[in-house]
């Protein structure tokens, strides 16, 4: 397909890369254009505008956030300016799921379709092809864009035809995701002051009840206080969180984990925790209780 990518950050970077591994034709526009510069080496064309990278018909964003997608979406020379009648947005950031529901109808205004399709995994998985990717939108238009979301996914997720709802379905995840690294870190400080060598109580851990990537991967951050270079950053984990208790006020959800969360990320980032993974706010316990060396 001719397809369009806006946002070549940590993540769109390897999803570009992969839809051209997948022979799809790329254009690629990014707000720094000089990140594009390794797209372009892989064949990548490289688009000066947002109208630019609407030209194929189909564009996919990975901004951000709210604020990212709102610039390049509405307005003058936006997307949905750009976009021809019967035009393809695939939506893969993280954002609000009223901001969903805003581009659904001003794209459904314009006689374009609108598919949001948010990833689970990381940058590496990213790279590799391997995110999860989980999908609201009509059928046809979902039809239209799965040749694009097989390159950049190992599985690809409908959950339903409404798109809002795979945002929403992706912001649990996250609060799930960020309420197991605070639950880690709070065992790895308990086990820890206690004298237990945390690097033999996560193997048995992860080997037994809690073999899950999810386990593996932050218990081993946390462990190894790896949070630099940050893989997911510490700000858009925060805004995940804000936009996870935005949707449960909305629907009238209390969710008093995800408010303790949104505090934990408020004490990281006034520490000067904002270049940090997000995993970081695992190491907020053993602060807490006065442990210094993992
Ligand atoms: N990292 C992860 O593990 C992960 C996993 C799943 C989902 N996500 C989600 O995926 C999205 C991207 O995450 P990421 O880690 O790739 O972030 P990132 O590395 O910070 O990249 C952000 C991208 O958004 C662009 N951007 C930011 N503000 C903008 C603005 N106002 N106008 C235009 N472009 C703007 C950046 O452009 P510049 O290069 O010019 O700054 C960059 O291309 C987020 O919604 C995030 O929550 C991340």
């Amino acid at each position: 397909m001719n397809v369009g990518f806006i946002g070549l950050g940590r993540m769109g970077a390897g999803m570009a890369a992969n839809l051209l591994k997948a022979g799809h034709h790329v254009t690629v526009y990014n707000r720094t254009p000089a990140k594009a510069q390794v797209l372009v080496a892989q064949g990548a064309k490289l688009a000066a505008s947002v109208p630019e990278a609407c030209q194929g018909g189909a564009v996919i964003t990975m901004l951000a956030n709210d604020e990212a997608v709102e610039g390049v979406a509405l307005g003058r020379n936006g997307i949905i300016d750009s976009l021809p009648a019967g035009g393809l947005h695939v939506s893969s950031s993280t954002i609000s799921v009223a901001l969903s529901q805003r581009l659904s109808d001003e794209h459904a205004a314009a006689g374009q379709h609108f598919v949001a399709a948010p990833v689970f995994g990381r940058p590496e998985a990213a790279a590799a092809g391997h995110l999860f990717v989980v999908v609201g939108g009509d059928p046809a238009a979902v039809e239209a864009a799965e040749p694009l979301l097989e390159a950049v996914g190992q599985r690809t997720f409908v959950v339903s035809d409404i798109p809002k709802n795979a945002n929403l379905v992706k912001l649990s995840g996250n609060f799930l995701g960020a309420s197991v690294i605070e639950s880690l870190g709070e065992a790895l400080a308990l086990i820890g002051k206690g004298g237990i060598d945390q690097r033999r109580y996560l193997d048995f851990l992860t080997s037994t009840l809690f073999d899950a990537p999810i386990y593996k991967t932050y218990g081993n951050l946390i462990a190894t206080g790896s949070f630099k270079p940050a893989g997911f950053a510490a700000p858009l984990g925060q805004k995940d969180i804000r936009l996870v208790l935005a949707a449960a006020e909305d629907l009238g959800v209390p969710m008093p984990v995800a408010s303790l969360l949104r505090d934990r990320f408020l004490t990281l980032i006034a520490h000067g925790g904002d270049q940090l993974d997000w995993s970081a706010i695992g190491r907020l316990p053993a602060m807490d209780a006065a442990l210094t060396e993992p």
